[in-house]
């Protein structure tokens, strides 16, 4: 009963892990999951209360319009301008999202033509791969490297493939090495695109979780960028929303216009009252995103120590909720990350689930409650330690 572009997306890599974790609990073992990045912090108080405010109004019941409401869309277009010095128009250069996720996995139903390429960063977030494929083109990996500070070498691609490449994906800071890019990054990628003739999707969903005062930059920054691609942004990291599904793509017009004629196929608008309270996530009082981010660096930090103290070598991120650790000896990622559970309960991710770059990593996330953070750093010291 099943299509068969399904199989063409693989298997859940997951699974072996998966099992192992459930028979360990089985056993009674106290599993704490440092695998998945959910921020555990709340949703700030102001932004719950101008949904709530919203869902009393008769007019959120009704069909919100296919593209975001024009206060949503302004507001995206105002926090920009402070934001990133980028001047957006809100009718033809915004479009809300049900969660950035959705946005990337319809993108390749807009603009490419089957069997056309995507070029996907890896390791990288899953979907710009398995969207590529459900939308009938072809993506291949760009290797992104620790000794090029994870960016892609854009001029090592081979010809013949980049005048096939419809779309180059880009997510700085990255899921899942925590690497982060410069305009001048940007600027080589936007010359890339128009020498190639492709659109650039720059992932920017952890531009806001950065540290020691750090400014990710918008791909819109770089001169020409709104020629050549979009940036597609989530509420879901910067203001712990992830369960209410609001993101928003910016940037080139047609792009903008073609991803919005597709969604309006597929979906019918994000609910009245949680783009109202995007409104208030955006527009209001920035302390509680301060406070929930000194939380993530506190935590970086005690990661940080903990795993050099016992001699895993991490990388401090500048940016994002993850570590992105090679694993120690010979062992490939799966089989650490199997280790690490089976010797002390903490579930880490393995980085073949990020492609074929990441077979030798692990990534560890700062999304854990920080008595469960202590914990888990505790049996990892103990298990770990003398080794
Ligand atoms: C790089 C990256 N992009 C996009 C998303 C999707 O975020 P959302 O759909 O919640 O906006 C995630 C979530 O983990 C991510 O890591």
């Amino acid at each position: 009963m099943q299509a068969a572009r399904l199989e063409k997306i693989g298997a859940y890599l997951f699974a072996d892990l998966d099992r192992k974790q459930k028979e360990l609990q089985a056993r009674g073992v106290d599993v704490i999951n440092m695998g998945v990045g959910d921020p555990d912090l709340p949703t700030p108080e102001h932004i719950i209360e101008a949904l709530t405010r919203a869902a009393r109004d008769p007019q959120s019941h009704r069909y919100p319009p296919y593209g975001g409401i024009r206060d949503f869309r302004e507001a995206v277009a105002a926090w920009y301008r402070q934001r990133f010095d980028v001047t957006l128009n809100p009718d033809t250069e915004v479009l809300a999202l049900i969660g950035s996720k959705e946005g990337l996995a319809h993108l390749p139903w807009a603009v490419l033509n089957p069997g056309e390429v995507t070029l996907v960063p890896d390791p990288g977030y899953p979907v710009y791969r398995t969207a590529t494929i459900l939308a009938e083109g072809e993506p291949v990996a760009v290797a992104l490297h620790a000794d090029r500070g994870f960016l892609p070498d854009l001029g090592a691609i081979p010809q013949s493939v980049a005048r096939r490449a419809r779309i180059l994906f880009l997510n700085y800071p990255n899921n899942p090495t925590a690497g982060v890019a410069t305009v001048g990054f940007f600027q080589e990628a936007v010359r890339f695109a128009r020498d190639n003739g492709m659109l650039v999707a720059h992932d920017n969903a952890y531009s806001e979780i950065a540290y020691d005062g750090y400014r990710p930059p918008s791909f819109l920054q770089a001169d020409g960028a709104r020629e050549v691609g979009i940036e597609l942004h989530s509420l879901s990291k910067t203001f712990c929303m992830t369960g209410w599904r609001i993101g928003f793509a910016v940037g080139n017009p047609e792009a903008i216009a073609a991803l919005g004629r597709i969604k309006t196929n597929i979906d019918s608008g994000i609910f009245r009252a949680v783009q109202q309270a995007g409104i208030a996530a955006l527009t209001g009082p920035q302390e509680p995103l301060l406070e929930r981010l000194a939380i993530f660096q506190r935590r970086r930090d005690r990661v940080f120590d903990a795993l050099s103290a016992i001699g895993w070598r991490p990388a401090r991120p500048k940016a994002t909720l993850y570590f992105w650790i090679e694993a120690p000896g010979r062992r490939t990622g799966v089989e650490f990350a199997g280790e690490v559970l089976e010797r002390t309960g903490v579930v880490i991710t393995p980085g073949i689930g990020y492609g074929e770059q990441g077979a030798r990593y692990v990534r560890i996330s700062l999304t854990t409650p920080d008595d469960r953070l202590d914990e888990a750093l505790g049996r990892l010291t103990h298990a770990f330690g003398g080794t």
